[in-house]
């Protein structure tokens, strides 16, 4: 898809917050019931220690009011808030759990992209302040845990709890979000999936390869229409799955480690939460500053994948 029209409303981060699940779990931890060891896990992931505990909506809010305070703003001024999960609390009815609690008066509604969800939510966001809307709140919150069957191995060490949250505010000219990709392949469904109520089936090495064709194709295709190359980011912030999946799409990107945004040693994967939580982590470390341009890139179950390329700073309106 194109890149924002020039002089339309555009969109402007003025708030982010993140929470990670309340109990660490070590890789020692699962290696006590689970045949593995820590050698292994953090070798063919790269994840140390995961957070886990807490429902969706809980660190959604907790995740929110964080976003919220940093934007200085009281809730009753947003208009409409996107909470991407996969791991709802409830069938329906999460999205306003959190509209309650934080005390909103505005339009909810959820968004399950996988793990690719944070970032079809905010380039949607966009749209929505492109309608009209002054500042849309945007989560990701998943506590993978509940669908994870932590008798299996293979998949076990891999998911978390976390979520992530951006206040996006509109302003005149076409804002922060400079190109943006939306994309999926059915061809993958039976790859990597979870019926409703059951738990995370996936075949590893399939997923693993296709992920980094697939992001790889996204980012490319956000930087076209961006009309930059890997060369002028100064941050790249993908989706936290497997430290190797992250290694091997920067080195075909030809992005140097040093500009990526890992959090997955101690997050593991968070699904929805993945991208917004990387993102924070970096801002709190003063490692984004104004004028620099941002690859949010993502994949997920279905497959999915989604990526949008960001210029640091601007002013709402
Ligand atoms: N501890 C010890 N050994 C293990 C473990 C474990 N936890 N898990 C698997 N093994 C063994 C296997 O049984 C196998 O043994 P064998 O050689 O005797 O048969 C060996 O280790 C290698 O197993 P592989 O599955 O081939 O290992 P691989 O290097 O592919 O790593 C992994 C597995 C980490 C799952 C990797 O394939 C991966 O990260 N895939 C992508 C996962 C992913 O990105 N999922 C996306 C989720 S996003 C969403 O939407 C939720």
């Amino acid at each position: 898809m194109p890149a924002t029209r020039p002089g339309s409303i555009g969109g402007v981060i003025s708030g982010w917050g993140a929470t990670l699940g309340e109990r660490v779990v070590t890789n020692h931890d699962l290696a006590q019931t689970l045949d593995t060891s820590d050698e292994w896990i953090v070798t063919r992931t790269g994840i140390s220690e995961r957070r886990i505990g807490g429902t969706t909506a809980g660190l959604a809010c907790r995740a929110a009011s964080d976003a919220l305070s940093l934007a200085g703003l009281t809730p009753d001024r947003i208009d409409a808030l996107i909470l991407s999960t996969t791991t709802p609390d409830r069938q329906w009815g999460t999205a306003q759990i959190v509209q309650r609690e934080l005390g909103l008066q505005c339009g909810s509604f959820e968004v399950n992209a996988a793990c690719s969800g944070f970032v079809y939510s905010l380039v949607n966001a966009h749209g929505l302040l492109a309608m009209g809307a002054d500042r849309v709140l945007v989560i990701g919150a998943d506590t993978l845990s509940r669908i994870t069957d932590w008798n299996d191995r293979a998949t076990a060490p891999l998911f978390a709890d976390a979520a992530g949250a951006v206040v996006l505010e509109s302003t005149d000219g076409p804002g922060q979000l400079l190109g943006w990709d939306l994309d999926s392949d059915g061809s993958a469904s039976e790859l990597l999936w979870a019926d409703v109520g059951g738990t995370v089936n996936m075949e590893g090495k399939e997923v693993f390869r296709r992920a980094v064709r697939i992001m790889m194709d996204s980012a490319e295709k956000s930087m076209r229409h961006a009309g930059i190359t890997a060369d002028d980011l100064a941050l790249i912030v993908p989706h936290q799955a497997n430290i190797r999946i992250i290694t091997a799409a920067c080195e075909r990107l030809g992005v140097d480690m040093e500009r990526a945004a890992v959090t997955i040693d101690h997050t593991g994967n968070t699904s929805s939460a993945s991208i917004p939580v990387a993102l924070t982590e970096a801002l709190e470390a003063g490692r984004i500053a104004d004028g620099d341009n941002i690859l949010l890139v993502g994949f997920g179950g279905g497959m999915t994948a989604a990526s949008a390329v960001l210029r640091w700073g601007g002013a709402t309106s």
